[in-house]
């Protein structure tokens, strides 16, 4: 072709990158790769093939590991967990920044081995998964350098299991190990089966940075190998990114076991146009968001509404826009569609797609070549409930529905059992920021899309998990405080006649369900007595139904989480100045109920009001951030209510119950708090504070009943957003266990009384969102 004709037709010519040092270093390794445990590279066992997606030629053998091999990697990282955390922050720090140095050295071979092994545009791999992977292990050696100040009263977790997908597998490798090793933890970490090779590249560099042995552990195999992580005794914490069945299951698992855990799930997120968005630059967003990386991506904009007044236009230059992308070679630089991961996965779209879509339109301008390709797709006309548009496709598959008004944006975005991201598009700064609070998600991008940096939180809500990766909301998931906790006892409470009567009801001190005192459902109640056997009263034994009328009173209170700091903060201080004028009556009740000494007594109630004052101040205090991403423009941490709490109270009658509420409230939650397991009656009487303090119906439900009979209605209850339990009853893994329904925020005791610090509590009462706000040139 002359130059003459390329001008003319504009096409683009072949711009190959150049697999040879990639190819070179697999055959320097013998194409056979054992595991690195303790940092040494093991012995090759039974191995599975890591192909090529784009030709399906094998690239080297993987060995998939044994229990053996897992029972290895854990005791190599317990082993120098210890002295890892011993040496400090900031001798950590200079490891994480020379990984950081060694991953910019050895940039150009991660990208091409990435783009090799798991079928991505060269283009992607060079340009955003490997600098991101730099940045990110420059970012926590900061975070390392900082921690012995910054974070005086957090330790490591200890050893941490990490289970990683292949659709960004060195950036999810860097953004489990750097935030992990930088806090002092150690790693067993598993790459996705499909997608190995850059995590064993980048256990050779461990070696060249002189990491510790045993700080970095990488085996790899398939779920299975991911299983054994899971049940291991010696792990502390399981940090997951796959898909929703993976990660429910993986909850299952670790219910009861006293392991942190984070999973970073799937997602449906929607990309909301309205009509006076910058076009052109919506779809250029839109292409970025569907189908970078093949669509495999767990944040991508795979749901497009756009505003009906201008939707039929933006469909057509959409499909024109489409037809000009080019599919194919993932190592041609100017390719914008590579591989499918797999042929697996290639057959599970085609067949989402050839058996659902037929009640829609499906609009493929660009055909795909031979072979594990799958060509840019849209689909219109598709139904809300549709299952293309619930469920995740995870390929380059973009549904798209209508909508009229921004109420109906809102209803139609947040339509969904996923809440992990959120795209924008509007010229108008109000309208986006009165938008992007309302949408159910944990990162939203104003104009923009798949907008990524280690100082920016990112994580999901619903079935799309929790937990945040990256800034320093991110660390939560790697530390905890250093307070050394002791066991919970059960107490029991003075109960003469030990058996359950049918009562008068009105002698029954009554729960307290949308600002109304409410009898049980059950129509039972029991005796409460004080240590020399007298009758204090009754308390109403509550049941699921009782707990779901709370939770639909909570539900209606969403106005709560809409309410100005300072008036949620006047409320609560009023709460406290109510309470605090009745505190002989409050303490009278605590000393008869529990046969404690009438200072304690005193104190309890003294601790409840200082509670009270405490998380009123709270309120409009708790800030969020901007913060300093790479670009022009801020990515903002704001913290948000979750939405309705669970709580079950430990047994300080009055302490316990308001040490839950008054975080909670505070930032905006509504809660249903389950009493004290064994001393109900103060509870019962806190109603009257509230109903005297102008707290809106609904925010605050009381329930007494036994734990263990309502910890399962609580905690798989699909309108509940979080479950706490300070419970004397051993409720935790029942908790942790029946939340997997719809993957709800869990905190519970194990049995253990850490006495947390009012940041923890706030900490566990926001969810934060990143709202990434772009601006200038
Ligand atoms: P997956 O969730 O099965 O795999 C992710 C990782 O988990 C891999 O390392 C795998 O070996 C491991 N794993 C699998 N089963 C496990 C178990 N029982 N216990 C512990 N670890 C286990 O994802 P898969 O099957 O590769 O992809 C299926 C679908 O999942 C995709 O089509 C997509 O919809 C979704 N997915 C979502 C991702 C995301 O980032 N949200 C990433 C990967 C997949």
């Amino acid at each position: 072709m002359t130059v003459k004709e390329i001008f003319e037709t504009m096409e683009y010519g072949d711009a190959p990158e150049s697999a040879a040092e990639a190819l070179r270093w697999l055959v320097d390794n013998g194409s056979r790769f054992g595991h690195f445990i303790g940092g040494q590279t093991t012995e090759v066992g039974t191995t599975f093939e890591s192909r090529n997606p784009a030709t399906g030629e094998v690239l080297a053998h993987i060995s998939q590991a044994s229990q053996a091999d897992v029972d290895l990697a854990v005791a190599a990282a317990k082993a120098a967990q210890k002295k890892w955390e011993k040496i400090g922050g900031k001798a950590r720090a200079k490891y994480l920044y020379a990984l950081a140095r060694l991953v910019q050295k050895h940039a150009r071979l991660f990208s091409v081995l990435e783009s090799l092994d798991n079928g991505k545009p060269i283009r992607e791999a060079r340009d955003a998964d490997i600098p991101l992977v730099a940045r990110h292990f420059y970012y926590h050696a900061g975070m390392a350098q900082l921690m012995d100040e910054e974070l005086p009263d957090r330790a490591p977790l200890g050893v941490c299991g990490q289970i990683i997908p292949w659709n960004f597998p060195l950036l999810m490798l860097a953004w489990k190990i750097a935030p992990a090793i930088a806090m002092g933890n150690t790693v067993v970490l598993k790459p996705a089966e499909y997608t190995p090779l850059t995590a064993l590249l980048f256990a050779q560099i461990c070696t060249e940075a002189g990491l510790p042995k045993g700080v970095v552990n990488i085996v790899t195999g398939d779920g299975a190998v991911g299983e054994m992580i899971v049940a291991h005794n010696d792990i502390d914490k399981i940090a997951f990114t796959g898909s929703t069945a993976v990660g429910r299951r993986i909850r299952q698992a670790t219910a009861g076991s006293g392991k942190s855990l984070t999973l970073e799930l799937g997602g449906k997120s929607p990309y909301v146009v309205f009509e006076d968005a910058d076009i052109d630059s919506a779809i250029e967003g839109l292409v970025d968001a569907i189908f970078f990386n093949q669509g495999q991506v767990c944040c991508a904009g795979s749901r497009l509404l756009v505003q009906e007044s201008i939707a039929e236009d933006f469909h057509n230059r959409l499909i024109a826009r489409m037809a000009k992308l080019r599919i194919g070679n993932p190592l041609d630089k100017s390719i914008d569609v590579g591989a499918i991961v797999d042929p697996a996965q290639l057959s599970r779209i085609t067949q989402m797609i050839e058996t659902s879509a037929q009640s829609g339109k499906v609009h493929q301008p660009v055909a795909a070549p031979e072979g594990c390709f799958y060509p840019p797709t849209l689909i219109t006309g598709l139904h809300g409930s549709d299952s293309l548009m619930q469920e995740e496709i995870f390929g380059p598959v973009l549904v798209s529905t209508t909508f009229r008004t921004q109420a109906e944006a809102v209803q139609v975005a947040n339509n969904t059992r996923f809440g992990l991201a959120a795209s924008v598009w509007t010229e108008n700064i109000n309208l986006a920021l009165d938008i992007a609070p309302k949408l159910a998600a944990g990162v939203v991008w104003v104009n923009g899309a798949n907008m990524f940096d280690a100082a920016a939180g990112f994580g999901g809500l619903r079935e799309s998990g929790f937990g945040r990766e990256g800034g320093w909301e991110g660390l939560q998931a790697y530390t905890k405080p250093i307070v050394k906790g002791k066991a919970v006892k059960a107490p029991k409470a003075f109960d003469k006649p030990q058996v359950l009567e049918v009562e008068g009801l009105d002698r029954t001190a009554k729960m307290y369900i949308g600002g109304k005192q409410a009898r049980p459902d059950s129509g039972y109640s029991k005796g409460v007595y004080s240590s020399k056997g007298k009758l204090l009263g009754h308390v109403g034994i509550g049941s699921r139904k009782d707990i779901r009328n709370a939770v639909e009173a909570a539900r209606g209170a969403a106005g709560w989480a809409k309410a100005s700091a300072h008036l949620r903060a006047q409320i609560l201080y009023y709460i406290g100045e109510n309470l605090s004028a009745r505190s002989d009556e409050f303490a009278a009740r605590i000393q008869a109920m529990t046969g404690t000494t009438a200072g304690k007594a005193v104190q309890e109630v003294t601790d409840a009001i200082e509670t009270l004052f405490t998380f009123a101040a709270w309120c409009d205090k708790l800030d969020g951030a901007a913060k300093p991403v790479p670009m022009r423009g801020v990515a903002l941490a704001m913290n948000e209510s979750l939405g309705v709490i669970g709580a079950f109270c430990d047994d300080r009658p009055l302490a316990g119950l308001v040490e839950v509420i008054a975080p909670a409230i505070a930032m905006g939650n509504r809660v249903v708090a389950v009493a004290s397991d064994a001393y109900q009656l103060a509870a019962t009487d806190f109603y009257q504070v509230l109903d005297t303090s102008d707290l809106p119906a609904g925010v605050v439900n009381i329930i007494t009943g036994p734990h263990d009979a309502l910890a399962e209605t609580m905690a798989g209850h699909m309108d509940i957003d979080a479950v706490w339990s300070f419970s004397s009853s051993d409720i935790s893994k029942h908790i942790e266990f029946e939340s997997a329904s719809n993957l709800k925020r869990t905190w519970v005791n194990n049995g253990m009384d850490r006495g947390y610090s009012a940041r923890d509590w706030l900490a566990q009462s926001v969810e934060v969102k990143t709202v990434w706000v772009p601006y200038g040139e």
